[in-house]
């Protein structure tokens, strides 16, 4: 499969409009409840937020996955991700979060935070698999994770 990780463009409106048309009921109640994430993503078209970076994976002409972070003035910054309904559990979440470390930690980044809901766990099975711990449970009721990076022996 021809995958491709790389920062969104401007260009890629019309396929990140695609990109979560393609997601379903039960990706969009886990990412995108009231259409959050999309205002968030797709306010980089028109009035980009500070201290957020979109990334987004190609296969073919088409984004199957996608993540974003924000706090990025910030050592540890927080995740976001998902991966359109018809390109999950193919390891496309997998190699984004991989290809993500790689960047960020040439780039000089401590680690990264996030929050998932306690009944989302497939996402849970993804962030263990690439090294994420839990820590507990967020005040929101989700559980929080962090991802440290720089130890010698990991590679993921
Ligand atoms: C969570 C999500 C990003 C995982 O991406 P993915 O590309 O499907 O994941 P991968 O194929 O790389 O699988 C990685 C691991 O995740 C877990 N996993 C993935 N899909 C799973 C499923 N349907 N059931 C249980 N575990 C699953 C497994 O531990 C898997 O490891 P394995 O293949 O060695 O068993 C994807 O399911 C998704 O976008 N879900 C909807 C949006 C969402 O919930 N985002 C996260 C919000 S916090």
């Amino acid at each position: 499969m021809n995958f491709v990780f790389r920062e969104m463009r401007q260009n890629d409106k019309e396929k990140m409009r695609a990109f979560y048309a393609g997601l379903g009921e039960e990706s969009t109640a886990f990412f995108n409840v009231n259409h959050g994430n999309e205002n968030r993503t797709m306010d980089f078209f028109s009035s980009p937020r500070p201290n957020h970076r979109y990334f987004v994976a190609e296969i073919g002409n088409e984004i199957a996955g996608h993540l974003f972070l924000w706090d990025t003035d910030t050592a540890v910054p927080w995740l976001g991700i998902a991966v359109r309904d018809d390109f999950q559990g193919q390891g496309v979440g997998t190699r984004m979060l991989r290809s993500l470390f790689s960047l960020l930690k040439s780039e000089g980044y401590g680690g990264l935070l996030l929050r998932t809901a306690q009944a989302n766990t497939a996402a849970q099975g993804l962030y263990e698999k690439c090294g994420f711990q839990r820590l507990g449970t967020h005040p929101s009721g989700e559980y929080l994770y962090l991802k440290r990076f720089g130890r010698k022996e990991e590679t993921a």
